[in-house]
This record gives C-alpha cells, sequence and structure tokens, in this order.
C-alpha cells in the first residue's frame, strides 16, 4: 500500500513522509555490513503507515477499545509506537508476549491472554503480574485458574471465549468458531461456565469474547456474533453483575491484492460501527482485537534474485529469501505482490518467484507477470507485515534476518541479524 514508482524507482510513502527506496535499501545494506557483516534479506516496516492504520481504527469505531493481536507482529518498537495510542492495549497469547508486552510499556490492565493451552507457570505469571483479564477457552481453564488463584490468594479476572458454532469464509486453518474446532467454550457448556464461575471464589467474570476467524471481509459474522453475545447478555443478566466488556475478538481483513493501487477489498469498519450500536443499551465497552489489519499493509519483506533460470514459457527467480521467511504462501496459498526496485523496461514477463529452500512449496509466486528482472535485483514482498516475520522458523540452518523500521524519514535497525554461532550454542550442550 502507498508504492508507487517515480522515474522507475520504487518509493514508498505515507502522508508525511515518503522513502525512495534505492536510496533508502542501499543505505540499509551498507549499514548491515557494516554492523554485521550481514549480506540477504530483511523485513522492513514503515512507522508512518503503523499510526495511520492505528488512527483509522480509533477514528472509524470512536467508542471501542482495541487489543492489538501481538503474534501478527511483535518486534518491541512496533509495540512501542502502539503503547503511545490511548486507545490501545494487547492481546497476547503466552507469556513470551506478556513481556514483550509490558517491556514496550503496556500496562497489565491493558493486557488480554488468550490461548486454549495456558499452562500452569503462564497463568501464575499473568495473575502475578495482575492483567486485566484471561480469555478462558473451556471449563478445565476456568479451573485451573481458580486452583492457582487460590494457591497465590490474587483476584483472577476472566471473559468466557464462546465458540457460537458460527462458520465463515476464509481459509479453513484461520477458521475458528465453527463447533468442531478446539478454540471457545461451546454454546452448550455455557449454563455450567456460569454456575462453576459464580461458586468459585478467586475468579470473577468480566466478559465476554468471541472471535470467528481471521482474514473477514464481510461484516455478517460479526453481526452473527453480536446478536449471539445481546442474547446473552439478557438470559444471564444475573451472572453478569461485574462483566464490564464484551469483545468481538479481531479479523478484520486487508486487501491483498493492493499496492501500487489503493485497497479496494478491505474490510468496511463504518458498518461494523453502525452494526455495534444494538450494543448500546447494555452499557459495556465493545472490545477489538485486529492484528492483521494494523500490521500487513506497514511489513514488507525485501529479497534479492540470486539466479534466473530458464523454461520454455517463462522464468523462475530464485530468491535469497524463502519460506523460512514468509511462510504465508506455503501454508495458506496466500498471494502477495511482489514488485522490483528499479524497473529496467516496462515489458512484463512470466515468472516464479521462489525461495532456496529445498521444498517445492517453497515460492512466493507462480506464473505472475512482472517486469524484467535481473540477477542481483532487489524485489519488495508486499503486506507482509502480519504474520510474516513472526512466523519464521530457522529450517534449513537459517538464521532470522534483521527487521528495520523506517520513522521519521530515517531507518533504524530493530532486529539484529540472528547469527550461525546464535543457533550453535543453543546446541553446544
Ligand atoms: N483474537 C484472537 C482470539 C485470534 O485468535 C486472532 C488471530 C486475532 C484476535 C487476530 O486476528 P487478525 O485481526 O490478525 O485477523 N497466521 C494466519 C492468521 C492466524 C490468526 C490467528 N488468530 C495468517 O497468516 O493468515
Amino acid at each position: 500500500m502507498s508504492f508507487r514508482y517515480q522515474e522507475n524507482q520504487l518509493n514508498w510513502g505515507s502522508t508525511e513522509y515518503n522513502y525512495d527506496l534505492s536510496k533508502f535499501l542501499s543505505s540499509i545494506d551498507d549499514e548491515l555490513i557494516e554492523k554485521y557483516s550481514y549480506r540477504g534479506p530483511y523485513y522492513l516496516y514503515n512507522a508512518e503507515l503503523l499510526k495511520e492504520r492505528l488512527s483509522l481504527l480509533e477514528k472509524s469505531l470512536p467508542t471501542s477499545t482495541f487489543y492489538y493481536s501481538v503474534k501478527s507482529l511483535s518486534n518491541i518498537n512496533i509495540l512501542k509506537i502502539i503503547a503511545q495510542f490511548s486507545s490501545f492495549g494487547v492481546d497476547v497469547v503466552s507469556v513470551g508476549e506478556l513481556i514483550r508486552s509490558l517491556e514496550s510499556g503496556f500496562s497489565p490492565k491493558e493486557i488480554v491472554f488468550a490461548g486454549v493451552g495456558k499452562v500452569d507457570h503462564e497463568i501464575i505469571r499473568a495473575l502475578q503480574v495482575g492483567i486485566k483479564s484471561f480469555h478462558v477457552e473451556s471449563l478445565q481453564e476456568i479451573y485451573a485458574i481458580e486452583r492457582l488463584a487460590s494457591e497465590f490468594k490474587l483476584e483472577a479476572r476472566i471473559a468466557f471465549r464462546i465458540n457460537p458454532g458460527i462458520t465463515v469464509d476464509t481459509h479453513e486453518y484461520i477458521t475458528t468458531g465453527k463447533d468442531e474446532s478446539k478454540f471457545g467454550i461451546s454454546a452448550r457448556e455455557l449454563p455450567k461456565a456460569f454456575e462453576i464461575v459464580s461458586s468459585y471464589k478467586y475468579i470473577k467474570l468480566v466478559g465476554l469474547q468471541t472471535h470467528l476467524g481471521s482474514q473477514l471481509l464481510s461484516i455478517e459474522p460479526y453481526a452473527k456474533s453480536i446478536s449471539f453475545l445481546a442474547k446473552l447478555v439478557e438470559k444471564y443478566t444475573e451472572d453478569m453483575k461485574d462483566v464490564s466488556y464484551l469483545s468481538l475478538g479481531g479479523g478484520f481483513g486487508i486487501d491483498y491484492d493492493a499496492m501500487l493501487n489503493c485497497p479496494n477489498a478491505e474490510f468496511n469498519l463504518a458498518e461494523l460501527n453502525e452494526a455495534i450500536k444494538v450494543l448500546q443499551k447494555y452499557n459495556l465497552k465493545i472490545d477489538f482485537e485486529p492484528g492483521r489489519f494494523i500490521s500487513a499493509y506497514v511489513g514488507a519483506l525485501i529479497t534479492n534474485v540470486t539466479y534466473l533460470k530458464e523454461k520454455p514459457n517463462f522464468k523462475i527467480a530464485i530468491c535469497d529469501a524463502g519460506m523460512s521467511e514468509l511462510i504465508r504462501p506455503a501454508l495458506y496459498r496466500s498471494k502477495h505482490p511482489l514488485l522490483p526496485i528499479v524497473l529496467h523496461s516496462a515489458e512484463k514477463q512470466k515468472y516464479d518467484i521462489v525461495g532456496p529452500i529445498c521444498e517445492s512449496a517453497d515460492f512466493f509466486a507462480k506464473k505472475i507477470d512482472l517486469p524484467e528482472l535481473r540477477v542481483g535485483d532487489q524485489l519488495v514482498i508486499g503486506n507482509a507485515g502480519a504474520y510474516g516475520s513472526v512466523m519464521s522458523s530457522n529450517y534449513n540452518t537459517r538464521p532470522l534476518v534483521p527487521e528495520v523500521l523506517l520513522h521519521d524519514g530515517k531507518f533504524s535497525i530493530i532486529r539484529k541479524p540472528q547469527t550461525y554461532q546464535d543457533l550453535l550454542d543453543l546446541e553446544m550442550v
């Protein structure tokens, strides 16, 4: 998003700054070589675009509070920017994410803790820190939290994550609200859940939550969740005296094709703001947990073309980044826009854009039309901020790549490259 070519050079702009990428990338490359002797791919983020996304949410849903889904992009330098926005807290799914969030300046009361498999040490840590609430996903988890809260004599605030049994139109791996899925407390179990909470001493029910899936492009599923939650609020009024919020989860979809063009298939926040109005009469806060909507457009993976292979009707560009850096195309068949930093000619050719890893699933795009590529060219793989770097791995003993932030018209390296020695040290036992 907000990419455009100026005299055949790719620029990445926001209303505040325009970054001439060929100039910036060569300075970044120089600094990575000079400081870390590193040559290779990296993630690049745009701080001004990030702030624009956060402001857009604040403006579009003015009565809501947001809990940024840390799992989508978790670098503490990104979290520090989000922490400056007063209507934002965080949604974490592990103690690792909890530690990052505290380190970035979020207060415990701005943190909700989700996840189907919280283990004892995670619950204890979150209790001791005093987080806003645990989003509990099973009756057994309610019991585990009560047991630990009573052992440490600490109050535990919880919200039921409810699985309303609603199917949504997205990739099956990121659908979470179906009855058969592992997520949430099912509607059948709710009477029991309310009953046990009222009998427990250390637990206080402070919210109800649903999350139906990710990359949702219509508000229909949210409308269903809204009427589902409204019915519960009416039915269980007695049990809800401490309930202060309803969370509708995350899932706002983005337009993965947008890069040189403006997004046109993006989730409609204005419609959602209308839809939540029916909940106003309950006098409860309406929360959301967006991840992708905030982080996707603000990040890109920068990769270099190492080799070109000629095939009868197309070429294969072998890049130095692969599925170890961006697994989404391999895992979900997702499509990310690809743009060369410098245009050699306007004429397009067919390319497969692949990585160096020994797997046929290691590709970014198949048979796409791109302007001529040459060995040594740099490519931007766009809309990769969400679930990009955070899903990287060390497969093929490839160290994690650096992360770089464009901000205030300059750049900062916000994650050093991992080294081979870092990897070996863990095994030198
Ligand atoms: N809340 C809960 C309870 C979630 O499980 C998730 C995402 C979110 C919020 C944030 O969803 P978002 O606004 O980012 O759609 N790796 C996949 C996405 C997995 C999403 C998991 N849960 C991908 O690359 O598409």
